[in-house]
């Protein structure tokens, strides 16, 4: 872990292989564990990602997660999310030589040239003695990705640039740079009370702004243009119809063509 995550008061507890570490991060607080502890995995085999997903866990990726307790009021528990992204963009921003094909794909999904490279799953549970639990856990593939998932994958060794050849791209560096970007950028969200900041360095780095997406959630597809994202971090979608705000979803770029997208 980097000095300045230690300075900060971070812990660290390494596996070489887990189930989830966010499961271990929510069983560390159910026992008593007081929080800003990160939980590192060399392999998960049973790694989950949103929506139920699994994410495909082999050795030579980052799976890694945030136990936090209590960082925030209720209602400004779903901006870590964002935070995170911030700060999984900054250190990786640094391995891919500031490549401008980097970016965040809303809600937090890391993508390099229209690929996902890395993702983010934010859960939270209440305490028995009262207060509550946030796990922020990340997966980066450094070093392979799992084919034929419904938004195409990418890892860091495919990046094929040759200055980028010697780099490093194993989870320790992504890590490393990660454990001190997002203690910088949790004292700069402050609880929520700053999450404006926050906002205005995610816009820098999101994808898609300007363009027409479809965004799929469980009651079916929705298509606009993507002209930002509020105060709370919901995406504002534009169209014939005027503006429509999105709580959830995944968001596309293309949509299959047998779809039944409504247009707005
Ligand atoms: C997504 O669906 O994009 C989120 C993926 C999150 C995967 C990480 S890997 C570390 C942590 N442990 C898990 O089981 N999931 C998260």
């Amino acid at each position: 872990m980097d000095e300045q995550a230690v300075a900060r008061a971070f812990r660290l507890a390494h596996f070489e292989k887990l189930g989830s570490t966010n499961d271990e991060a929510l069983a560390r607080a159910r026992a008593g564990d007081p929080g800003r502890l990160w939980i590192v995995a060399d392999e998960q085999s049973g790694g989950r990602g949103r929506l139920g997903r699994t994410w495909s866990s082999p050795a030579g990726n980052l799976y890694a997660s945030l136990l936090l307790l209590d960082p925030a009021p209720p209602l400004h528990l779903s901006e870590l999310g964002f935070v995170a992204g911030v700060a999984l963009a900054e250190s990786v921003r640094a391995l891919v030589d500031a490549d401008p094909r980097l970016g965040i794909k809303w809600p937090n999904d890391l993508l390099f040239a229209e690929a996902k490279l890395g993702g983010i799953l934010l859960e939270s549970t209440p305490l028995p003695g009262g207060g509550r639990a946030c796990v922020i856990g990340i997966g980066v593939n450094c070093r392979s990705h799992p084919d034929n998932t419904p938004y195409p994958a990418t890892a860091l060794v495919k990046i094929g640039d040759a200055a980028l050849a010697e780099k490093p791209i194993g989870p320790e560096h992504v890590f490393r740079a990660l454990s001190a970007s997002l203690a910088r950028w949790l004292e700069v969200w402050a609880g929520g009370k700053e999450f404006g900041q926050i906002r205005v360095e995610w816009l820098k780095y999101a994808a898609h702004i300007g363009r027409t997406i479809q965004i799929v959630r469980p009651n079916g597809r929705i298509e606009g243009i993507f002209k930002s994202i509020d105060a709370q971090g919901r995406l504002i979608l534009t169209g014939p119809q005027g503006e429509k705000v999105i709580e959830a979803g995944d968001v596309f770029l293309n949509a299959p063509p047998s779809d039944d997208s409504k247009a707005m």
